[in-house]
């Protein structure tokens, strides 16, 4: 029977942390005994915020290091690097002309980064758009808006649809990208009446997407937040990490509902597999005889449990450069067969047919 194609891939703009683990590299690992998967490290995406060169390839060999740390197996599952498939950029170009500014312009993730560039603080509710709009078209060169920020989501698709992947697994706040991809999907189908790409699915071993939250009361764990916790964070400064996180003055009256700084950390618990222990701790926050040093102590060890054996791997694959080097070649080497091979049939049904 063929295999369903599972495609995914993490930005190289740092260390990998438990947001990119739960809502990624951990499914990663799960999946590839079972099904036909490509996982990349996506460079050309980084770029788009993070331009510096040195830190750009220190950047792509960690995360390489980390996704075999993890457990991703070479022989199992196609590990390879965005910019070393040329096809993609090509490919990305096309299927631009058929993506409107305008639905580019309404992403979230445009929004906020677009935001970022220019200065302003997070979106708010009520939000002028045409205000907004004012200042990106306004900007002065030196504080622009680059385009290829506005058109991540069309080289997010075509990682996706180049590699005719089904498949997705990514954490929540990628939904609206995968959203878009299906959209620019049904669209190049419709408008050359062609069956060339299927609609891919974002995939959670059947559960909700994942959404790990920070551990600073706030919503979610990510590197421009500045609360992660890193895979590679030595035990010392993990716990430390943790201890410092944001709870909140204790249950007053019994049966209350948790606040959400306290309800993070218990479903983070949750998520690094005690569920009989975050149970314990929602049945103790529910009498009032909650301890939050304890829950802390037990939330530090349970992410240790997940985190140690991969930073003890870590350092040794990263001193292997001919191994990282043989890794990426053969990845790069199968993931550009497929995409050739839909490239071939993209220019060919747009009429880029040569002579
Ligand atoms: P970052 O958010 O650190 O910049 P990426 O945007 O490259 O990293 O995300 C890589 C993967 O990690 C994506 O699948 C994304 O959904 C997932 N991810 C990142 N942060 C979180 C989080 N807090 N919760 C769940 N998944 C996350
Ligand atoms: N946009 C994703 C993120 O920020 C990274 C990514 C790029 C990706 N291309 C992809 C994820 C293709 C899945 C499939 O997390």
């Amino acid at each position: 029977m063929k295999k369903d194609i599972v495609l995914s891939g993490i930005r190289s703009t740092g260390n990998l942390h438990l947001g990119n683990y739960f809502g990624a590299l951990r499914n990663f690992v799960r999946m590839q005994d079972d099904y036909d998967c490509n996982f990349f490290i996506a460079d050309l995406h980084a770029l788009t915020t993070n331009p510096d060169p040195v830190q750009l390839h220190a950047s792509v060999k960690q995360i390489l290091a980390e996704y075999l740390a993890a457990g991703i197996d070479p022989e199992k599952a196609t590990i390879f690097v965005q910019s070393d498939v040329p096809e993609i950029p090509e490919m990305y170009l096309l299927l631009n002309m058929h993506v409107g500014i305008g639905e580019l312009m309404r992403t979230t993730s445009f929004k906020d980064k677009a935001r970022k560039a220019l200065g302003i603080g997070p979106a708010a509710e009520g939000d002028d758009d045409e205000a907004f709009e004012k200042q990106i078209i306004g900007a002065s060169t030196n504080k622009r808006v680059n385009a290829g920020l506005l058109t991540y989501p069309t080289l997010m698709a075509v990682d996706i649809l180049i590699q005719k992947a089904t498949l997705v697994p990514v954490g929540k706040d990628q939904e609206q990208h995968l959203e878009l991809t299906r959209r620019f999907a049904r669209r190049f189908n419709s408008f050359y009446g062609v069956d060339l790409f299927p609609e891919p699915q974002n995939f959670n071993f059947g559960a909700a997407a994942v959404k790990v939250p920070g551990l600073d009361g706030s919503g979610k764990m990510g590197k421009s937040e500045g609360n992660c916790i890193y895979l590679v964070d030595e035990p010392k400064a993990l716990r430390k990490k943790v201890m410092k996180a944001v709870t909140d003055e204790g249950p007053k009256e019994p049966n209350q509902p948790i606040s959400e700084p306290v309800a993070n950390l218990i479903n983070l618990l949750e998520l690094t597999g005690a569920a009989d222990l975050a149970a314990q701790y929602r049945a103790a926050y529910a009498d009032c005889t909650v301890r939050y040093g304890d829950l802390k102590k037990d939330l530090a060890e349970a992410i240790l449990g997940i985190t140690t054996p991969i930073r003890d791997r870590v350092n040794d694959i990263l001193a292997d450069e001919e191994y990282l080097r043989r890794v990426v070649r053969q990845g790069a080497e199968r993931a550009r067969e497929r995409a050739a091979a839909t490239l071939a049939e993209v220019r060919q049904v747009m009429g880029l047919r040569g002579f």
